[in-house]
């Protein structure tokens, strides 16, 4: 055998013992394979994700666009049980995936939304996350669902909304991307306030988290009036 015959028979080897290592990885943050840099690295980075939606032991969270619920199980982990996560889904069949796959975890509650809407009560949740799904929210009906999401979220709760990033996106991968800008834009019309904005780190994802302006004008508010207060106490 010659010796570049050689070679190439090793690096063949080299590969296919590679093989289920990838696909093992493909797997484990989330199944679905790509062509773009970082591509489920926004599941990787779960923990970084997971410590900045502000959540409490008893936080009713609402992940709409749900799947198969990986980041439901996520949220579950960190919330313990007294927390609830309704898992919306607009596909039934993922809906019925996701109630035998969890049922052995209680807090998870998957249920088939409507596609404009988290079908919640006003003023009962207080994280709506939305994970690679807004950019499948009809043409032009994002201003309207997001000025929906400011009635079901309590005042001091938050949005955190996950998408690939438009810039980074190359080929197919620009139909399923969404500018940080324009959402930064139409979350501000719909009465939202922009709390952070950044890269999620290995992956092309950003992740954008809203709050309700009004729940820091009124601390502010009461702030003031406390330190008025004090002073005026101070000046007797
Ligand atoms: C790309 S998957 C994201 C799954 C999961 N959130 C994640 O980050 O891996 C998008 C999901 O959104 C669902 N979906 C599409 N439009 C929706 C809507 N208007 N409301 C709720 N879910 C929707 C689809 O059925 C699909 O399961």
């Amino acid at each position: 055998m010659s010796k570049r015959l050689r070679i190439g028979g090793a690096i063949v080897a080299i590969l296919f013992l590679c093989l289920p290592a990838v696909g093992q990885q493909r797997e484990q943050s989330g199944g679905r394979g790509g062509n773009s840099v970082g591509e489920n690295g926004y599941r990787e980075a779960a923990d970084y994700v997971i410590k900045r939606l502000g959540l409490r032991r008893k936080s009713v969270v609402v992940d709409i666009g749900a799947g198969d619920g990986w980041w439901s199980s996520k949220i579950a982990e960190k919330l313990g049980p007294k927390g609830v996560i309704h898992a919306g889904e607009v596909n039934e069949k993922k809906v019925d995936t996701m109630k035998e796959k969890w049922e052995s975890v209680p807090q998870i509650k998957p249920y088939l939304c409507p596609t404009d809407g988290t079908g919640q009560e006003e003023n009962s949740c207080d994280l709506v996350f939305i994970s690679k799904t807004y950019h499948h929210f009809d043409k032009d009906t994002h201003v309207d669902y997001l000025r929906h999401l400011k009635k079901v979220v309590k005042p001091s709760g938050r949005v955190v909304i996950i998408e690939r990033h438009a810039d980074l996106a190359s080929g197919r991968g620009k139909e399923h991307a969404w500018q940080p800008g324009l959402l930064g834009q139409q979350a501000e019309q719909a009465g939202w306030m922009l709390l952070r904005c950044e890269l999620i780190p290995g992956s092309d994802h950003f992740m954008a988290i809203f709050v309700m302006p009004e729940a820091f004008t009124e601390k502010l508010s009461k702030r003031l009036t406390a330190t008025k207060r004090k002073q005026s106490k101070g000046d007797q």
